[in-house]
């Protein structure tokens, strides 16, 4: 089976190299980052404050996570209810880092992912896919970038969406979302001894798949 790990801060560019990829070889594309975004907004919609973990994990029991394809498209359920159009809010993006920290969620949400990537040849961007998720994946990247050139690309790709919000804030925010993502206790992110660091500050797209797709053949000569 393939297996690619795509790890990394937010806004490094992880899920577009992952998408071009899993296109590219025409397999599956896992964004286990939607996973805990949709997780954090099932929880909140409960009323629950997320900082209340012991309220959180009693409410785990009643929420059920799955995926789904549309049209090559990942769509993430809680309960069967489509929560996809919900998860890019700035509640679900702080909430998704905040849940992120308990084990508890962590583990339900790992098992999802590892079952998927038993099922299918699979690309799969996370924080903590190359450490904790698939450790034996032959093809592992650690996808970095500045706080202020990822930044200014989600600044760009907010302005696109005809939403202007003020670059440090923006550079404020994904600097702590770094925070929470490194410092937390269990699985957090880092780079896996036998991952590739790819530094795209000054690359551009085509540049970063075209290098992780000559490393991916490399990793996998027999399958592709
Ligand atoms: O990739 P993303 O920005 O959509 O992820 C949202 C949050 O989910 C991220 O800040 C931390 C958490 N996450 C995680 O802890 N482990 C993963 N494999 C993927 C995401």
């Amino acid at each position: 089976m393939i297996q690619i790990a795509i790890d990394g801060p937010a806004g490094a560019g992880k899920s577009t190299v992952a998408k071009e990829v899993a296109r590219r070889l025409g397999i599956n594309y896992l964004d286990t980052g939607a996973m805990y975004r949709a997780m954090a907004v099932a929880v909140l919609r409960r009323g629950i404050e997320i900082s209340d973990h012991a309220k959180v994990k009693e409410a785990l029991a009643g929420i059920k996570i799955t995926v789904r394809y549309t049209q090559q498209e990942q769509r993430v359920l809680a309960n069967g209810e489509d929560l996809t159009d919900f998860l890019r809010t700035p509640e679900a993006t702080k909430g998704s880092s905040d849940i992120a920290v308990i084990p508890a969620v962590r583990l339900e949400l790992v098992a999802i992912q590892r079952e998927v990537a038993r099922q299918y040849d699979i690309v799969m961007d996370g924080r903590d896919i190359g450490t904790y998720v698939l450790p034996d994946a032959k093809a592992k990247f650690f996808v970095v970038a500045s706080v202020k050139e990822r930044a200014r690309r989600r600044y760009l790709e907010l302005k696109k969406n005809g939403v202007e919000r003020p670059l440090e804030q923006l550079e404020a925010e994904i600097a702590a979302r770094d925070k929470t993502d490194t410092e937390r206790e269990f699985a957090p992110l880092r780079q896996a001894a036998d991952a590739v660091l790819v530094d795209t500050t000054n690359m551009d797209i085509d540049e970063v798949v075209s290098f992780v797709m000559q490393k991916v053949k490399e990793a996998y000569p027999d399958d592709l």
